[in-house]
C-alpha cells in the first residue's frame, strides 16, 4: 500500500471513528414504529424484551425474533408469536397496524407469524415497496388478495398459508415477474386457476394445497424453474399438469385428477417427490418411476392403477418410501422393495399381488375392476372436451409389456447395478419427506433466514469487516500477503486473529462508479454463499476523505487451500483420479447451475477457467471468479448462460487429457481429436485421455463424458446442452464408473454371471 493511500485510509479511519455513534443506531422514527408494533400486537410475550432502550439492530436474534439493520434503517423483521394463538381483540386494527409498517420504508422481509393478525389486507401495503419477502403465515387474515400486492415489483416469496383468504387466485398474479415462491396453503380459495400462471417464469415453489381450487391446470411447461409443486386436498383435474424438466417434487394427492400418467412421466429425472394417492387415476402404472434418477418418495395409493410387477424391476437406491395399496396390481413384490431396511417404507396392501398374506384381493377382483375402470377415461374426455383418452388395456400383463419396452434402455443402461452408492455429496435429510421440500430446495439462497445462519456451508455468516481487521490481518498490506493481481485489484490473504484464513478481493473503484447502488450490489454479494462457490464472508468499504465516496471495496471470501484444478490435474504424482475428476466436474457444474439460477439475478458469463476452480482439502470444487455484480456489466446478449457452458467444456476437455489447454489453437486441435476418439472404439479412443486415467476407468463412463465435452463446446450455442443435462451425464458417468469398479473387484473374488439380474438392497448413506 503506498504512503498517500495509507494516510487516506488512516484519515477514513477517522473518518469512520468519528461517525460511529451514528452508524449502527436505528433512526429514532423506526426504533419508535417498533415499539408501537409492539403494542398494537398487545405485547405479545416474545417481544417481551422490548423497551425504549433496546438497541433492536444489534440484539441476538432468536427463531421468533429477528430484526436486521442496514446501515439505520430496519430491513428485516420477523416476529413469530406462540402456535395457536388467538385473534387480537376486536380493538386491534390491520389498517393503523399497517400504517405503521409503512414508516419501515426499507423493509425487504416481514415475516409476521401466528400472531393473531386479523382483518384483510389493506391497500397501504403497496408503500412497503420493497418488500422481497412476505411470510404472514397462521393468522386470521381474511379477504381477497388485494390487488395492491400485485404492486410489491420486488416480491420473490409470498406465504400466506394457514389464514382465511377466499375467493380466486387473481389474474393480475402475473404483474409478480420475480415471484419465485407462492404459498397459500390451507385457505378457502376457490375456482380454477388463472391462465396467468403460465408467465411466472422465476416460480420455483407453487403450493395451493388444502384449498376449494377446481378444474385443469394451466399450462405450467414454460415454468423451467419450477421445482415443487403441491396442490394437495383440492378439486382439481381431471387432467394431469403440463410440467417443465426441472420439477422435483409433484404433490396431487386428494383431488380428482383422472386419466393416466402421461408417457412422458419418466422423463422427469430430477423428480424426487411423487404423490398422486387417492385420486381417480387409471391405466397402466409406469415401473420405471421406481428408477428415475433422483426419485426418494413415491406414493401411488388409492387409484387404480393396472399391471404386472415381476421381482427383477429395477428402484432407485435412494428410494425411502413407496405405497402402491389400494390399486389393481398384480404379479410379485419386486425384490429391490421388500428389503429390510429399517429406513425405507413400502406399503402394497388391498392389491392383487401373489403373496401369502391377506391384504391382497383375489385376482379376479383386480380384473373386474380394471375392465371397469377401462370405461372410465371416455366419459371423462367428453366432460374435459376432447383430450385424447388414454387407452387403457383391460388385462394389466399386456400394458405392462408394453410400457416395459419404453424402459428397455432404462433397464439395459441399470443393468449395470450398483452394488454400493455412489460417494454424493452428503445429503441432508427431511425428516417427514411428505410434506418437506426437496433437499435441493432448501439449500437454496433465497430462503430467509438462509444468509444469516451459519448453515450447512460451515462457514461463518456474512459480515461486514473494518478496514482495521482488515489491515491487521494483512499485515497492512503487505507485498508478502498478495496473492495476484487482475485487471480490477489485487487479492490478498489474510488471516483473522482466531487464526482463520481469509482472502480479500480489493476492488478500486471509479469515481463514476460511486453513483451506482453500492447497497444492491453487496446485497446481492451476501448471497454469493454456496458449496461449490468461494463463498463470499463479507465486505468492507474504504471511503474518501474528501467526499466520502466509496473509494476502494474489499470483498472477504473463504480461503479455499488445496490448489487449483489445473494444478491437481496436470502435475505428476499429484494427480485425481477418474473418479475424483468426475466429482469434481459435477461440483463445478453444480456451481455453474447455483450462478445461474440459485440467486435472482442469475450470474453469466462468469468467464471460467481451469485455474480458477480450486479445491479445498476434501477436494471439493469450488469456482472462485464470478462475475462479481459490483463488476458485472449489463449483459443483455442472448445464450448468455451458454458461453459458461463453453468454458466448462474446456475444463472438462482439460479434465480428460490431463493436457493444459492455453491457446485457442490447441484447443481446436484437441477437439477435433476428441471428435474422432468418440467414434473409433477401443483402445483408439483413448489417444487423447490422460494415460493416468486411461487405467482406471471403463470405456462406457469415459465416452459420456466424452459426449457431453464435445457438446458442451458446440461453436452453436443453443446446441449446448443446459447445465442440468450436463449434471445427468456426468452423474451418470460416475454411476457406471462406480459399478464397473464393482464388477470388476467382484469377478476377481467369484466368477458371478454378469446376466445375473440386480439383487438390491442397497446400503443406506
Ligand atoms: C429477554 O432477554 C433475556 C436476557 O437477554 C433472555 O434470556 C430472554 O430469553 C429474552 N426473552 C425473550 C422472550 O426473548
Ligand atoms: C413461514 O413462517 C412459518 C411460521 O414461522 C414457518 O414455519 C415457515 O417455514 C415459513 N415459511 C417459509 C417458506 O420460510
Ligand atoms: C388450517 O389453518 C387453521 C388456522 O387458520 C389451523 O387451525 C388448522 O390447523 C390448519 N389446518 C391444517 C390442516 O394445517
Ligand atoms: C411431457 O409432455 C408435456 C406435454 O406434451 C410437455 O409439456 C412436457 O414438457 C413434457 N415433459 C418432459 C419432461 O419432456
Ligand atoms: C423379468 O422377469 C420376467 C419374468 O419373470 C421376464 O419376462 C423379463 O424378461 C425379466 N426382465 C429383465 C429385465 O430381466
Amino acid at each position: 500500500m503506498s504512503p498517500g493511500s495509507y494516510i487516506a485510509c488512516l484519515l477514513t479511519l477517522f473518518v469512520v471513528l468519528v461517525l460511529v455513534p451514528n452508524t449502527n443506531e436505528l433512526q429514532s422514527s423506526e426504533a419508535w414504529s417498533l415499539l408501537r408494533i409492539q403494542r398494537l400486537l398487545n405485547y405479545p410475550s416474545v417481544l417481551s424484551n422490548w423497551s425504549t432502550n433496546t438497541d433492536f439492530c444489534n440484539a441476538d436474534p432468536n427463531p421468533y425474533l429477528t430484526v436486521v439493520c442496514y446501515e439505520d434503517s430496519i430491513t428485516q423483521l420477523h416476529i413469530s408469536g406462540s402456535e395457536n394463538s388467538p385473534p387480537l381483540p376486536r380493538s386491534f386494527s390491520i389498517d393503523s397496524f399497517f400504517t405503521t409498517l409503512t414508516r419501515l420504508p426499507n423493509l425487504k422481509v416481514l415475516s409476521l407469524t401466528s400472531l393473531g393478525l386479523w382483518g384483510p389486507l389493506p391497500a397501504k401495503i403497496s408503500r412497503l415497496s420493497s418488500l422481497e419477502i412476505v411470510n404472514m403465515s397462521s393468522n386470521y387474515l381474511y379477504g381477497a388478495i388485494i390487488q395492491q400486492v400485485f404492486s410489491l415489483d420486488n416480491l420473490q416469496t409470498l406465504i400466506l398459508d394457514h389464514n382465511m383468504f377466499s375467493g380466486r387466485v387473481p389474474d393480475a398474479i402475473s404483474k409478480l415477474h420475480l415471484l419465485a415462491v407462492l404459498s397459500l396453503r390451507n385457505n378457502t380459495f376457490s375456482g380454477p386457476l388463472p391462465k396467468s400462471f403460465s408467465v411466472l417464469e422465476s416460480l420455483r415453489v407453487l403450493v395451493l394445497s388444502s384449498n376449494s381450487l377446481s378444474g385443469d391446470l394451466p399450462d405450467l411447461s414454460r415454468l423451467t424453474n419450477l421445482q415443487v409443486l403441491n396442490l394437495e386436498n383440492n378439486y382439481l383435474g381431471p387432467n394431469f399438469p403440463r410440467l417443465g424438466r426441472k420439477v422435483a417434487s409433484i404433490m396431487l394427492s386428494k383431488n380428482m385428477f383422472g386419466g393416466g400418467f402421461p408417457a412422458n412421466l419418466s422423463s422427469y429425472y430430477l423428480l424426487e417427490q411423487l404423490d398422486v394417492s387417492f385420486n381417480r387415476f387409471v391405466g397402466p402404472f409406469l415401473p420405471s418411476l421406481l428408477s428415475l434418477p433422483s426419485i426418494r418418495y413415491l406414493n401411488i395409493a388409492g387409484n387404480r392403477f393396472t399391471g404386472m410387477l415381476f421381482r427383477n424391476m429395477t428402484c432407485n437406491d435412494d428410494l425411502m418410501f413407496v405405497d402402491l395399496s389400494s390399486n389393481l396390481l398384480s404379479g410379485k413384490l419386486p425384490t429391490c422393495l421388500t428389503s429390510d431396511s429399517k429406513n425405507k417404507v413400502f406399503l402394497y396392501s388391498s392389491n392383487c399381488l401373489r403373496i401369502k398374506d391377506h391384504s391382497q384381493h383375489p385376482s379376479s377382483f383386480c380384473q373386474t375392476q380394471a375392465l371397469a375402470a377401462g370405461i372410465l377415461p371416455h366419459k371423462e374426455m367428453r366432460v374435459s372436451g376432447g383430450r385424447t383418452a388414454m387407452a387403457v388395456g383391460a388385462a394389466g400383463g399386456i400394458v405392462v409389456s408394453v410400457s416395459l419396452v419404453g424402459l428397455a434402455v432404462f433397464f439395459v443402461l441399470r443393468r449395470i447395478n450398483i452394488k454400493r452408492p455412489m460417494k454424493k455429496p452428503p445429503r441432508r435429510i427431511v425428516e417427514h419427506a411428505s410434506n418437506g421440500y426437496p433437499p435441493k430446495l432448501l439449500a437454496d439462497a433465497r430462503y430467509i433466514y438462509q444468509t444469516m445462519k451459519l448453515g450447512a456451508l460451515g462457514i461463518p455468516s456474512y459480515r461486514s469487516f473494518s478496514l482495521e481487521e482488515l489491515e491487521a490481518a494483512t499485515n497492512n498490506f503487505e507485498t508478502s500477503s498478495l496473492m495476484g493481481k487482475g485487471s480490477h485489484g489485487q487479492l490478498y490473504r489474510g488471516k483473522l486473529k482466531d487464526g482463520s484464513l481469509l482472502a480479500i478481493r480489493c476492488l478500486k473503484l471509479k469515481k463514476s462508479q460511486n453513483s451506482q447502488n453500492f447497497n444492491h450490489h453487496i446485497e446481492l454479494i451476501s448471497k454469493l454463499r454456496y458449496h461449490h462457490l468461494v463463498s463470499a464472508l463479507g465486505h468492507c468499504f474504504e471511503y474518501h476523505p474528501d467526499d466520502s465516496s466509496v473509494s476502494r471495496l474489499f470483498l472477504i471470501f473463504e480461503y479455499v487451500t488445496n490448489g487449483t484444478l489445473r494444478s491437481n490435474i496436470s502435475v505428476e504424482g499429484h494427480k485425481l483420479t477418474w473418479m475424483q475428476r468426475i466429482s469434481t466436474a459435477i461440483g463445478v457444474a453444480k456451481g455453474i447451475q447455483f450462478l445461474h439460477g440459485g440467486i435472482i439475478p442469475g450470474l453469466f458469463a462468469n468467464d471460467l477457467k481451469i485455474t480458477n476452480i480450486l479445491l479445498d482439502q476434501n477436494l471439493i470444487a469450488k469456482i472462485s471468479s464470478y462475475n462479481l455484480p459490483v463488476l458485472a456489466e449489463n449483459m443483455k446478449a442472448m445464450h448468455l448462460d451458454t458461453i459458461d457452458i463453453y468454458d466448462f467444456g474446456v475444463i472438462l476437455l482439460e479434465i480428460v487429457s490431463g493436457r493444459p489447454i492455453i491457446s485457442t489453437n490447441e484447443l481446436d486441435i484437441m477437439k477435433d481429436e476428441l471428435q474422432e476418439n468418440i467414434v473409433a472404439d477401443g483402445t483408439a479412443r483413448r489417444s487423447i485421455v490422460d494415460p493416468v486415467i486411461s487405467r482406471q476407468c471403463c470405456d462406457e463412463s469415459l465416452k459420456v463424458v466424452m459426449e457431453i465435452c464435445l457438446r458442451c463446446l458446440s461453436e452453436e450455442p443453443t446446441q449446448r446442452p443446459s447445465v442440468e443435462d450436463v449434471l445427468w451425464n456426468l452423474q451418470f458417468a460416475a454411476q457406471v464408473q462406480e459399478s464397473w469398479r464393482g464388477d470388476s473387484q467382484r469377478s476377481e473374488e467369484s466368477s458371478l454371471s454378469p446376466s445375473q439380474p440386480p439383487q438390491s438392497p442397497i446400503i443406506l448413506n
